[in-house]
């Protein structure tokens, strides 16, 4: 009794809920995941934004807190490439952070400070930086206040190695890289006040 439009009609659901399973159970492989970060990749491997900073809720920082890992460097040449390579990164890195950080940022920069200190691959340079980490924290609650302080912790290193104190109002123009971020704009050394005001007595180093 049952009609031949009925009889399609039925057919006809049954083939699209056919292909709705093999559509469910063999995905296009579009995107795989990273088996390092776990992050998905696109096709070409490459991540889908720059910022994909949501925090992982429960993915506490290990090993942040320890002690130097690395041997004495005994080649004085290689030592100094090394600083000033190093220096380059951590300066060009405080002057793009951002103006107005977040919690997660501020700690991330936080945390990479703590464990260049124990990384470092010239440990007695390494050994020395965690005992001025201990002395001078990181700051971080903005750029300004982050590559200040860098600039006087890079400052307080030049003392002991008995070189010349650097003018933290040229850090825009040393470290320009191009990048088209906006300027510190510091005028003075004396041009600083709330948090900066630490560093600015941190000046000379002590
Ligand atoms: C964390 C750390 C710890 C170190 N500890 C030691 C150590 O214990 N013993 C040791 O022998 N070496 C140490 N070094 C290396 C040392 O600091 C120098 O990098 C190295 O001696 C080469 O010095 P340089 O004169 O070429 O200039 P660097 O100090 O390497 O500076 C490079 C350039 O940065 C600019 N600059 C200088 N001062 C500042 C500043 N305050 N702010 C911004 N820019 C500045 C100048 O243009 C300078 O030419 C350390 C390096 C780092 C990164
Ligand atoms: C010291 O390091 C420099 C630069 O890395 C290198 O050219 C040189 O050969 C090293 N010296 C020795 C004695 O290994």
């Amino acid at each position: 009794m049952i009609s031949r439009f009925a009889k399609s009609f039925v057919a006809i659901v049954v083939a699209l809920l056919l292909l709705a399973t093999i559509t469910f159970l063999h995905p296009p492989s579009r995107a795989y995941a990273d088996p390092w970060s776990g992050a998905l990749l696109g096709e070409d491997g490459m991540e889908k934004s720059l910022h994909t900073s949501k925090p992982k809720p429960s993915a506490p920082i290990l090993g942040v807190g320890g002690g130097v890992i690395m041997p004495k460097l005994g080649n004085a040449t290689a030592k100094a490439a090394l600083g000033r390579a190093t220096w380059k990164l951590l300066h060009t890195m405080t002057l793009r952070y951002p103006e107005k950080p977040t919690q997660d940022e501020r700690d991330a920069l936080g945390s990479y400070f703590h464990l260049l200190s124990r990384l470092y691959p010239c440990g007695e340079c390494a050994s020395e930086f965690q005992m001025l980490l201990e002395k001078h924290p990181p700051q971080t609650s903005s750029r300004r206040s982050a590559s200040l302080w860098l600039c006087s912790v890079h400052n307080i290193v030049n003392k002991r190695l008995h070189k010349e104190p650097f003018d933290c109002a040229h850090l825009d123009d040393t470290y320009d890289c191009g990048c088209g971020d906006e300027p510190l704009g510091i005028k003075s050394t004396t041009d600083l006040g709330g948090e900066d005001a630490a560093v600015g007595m941190m000046r000379g180093g002590r």
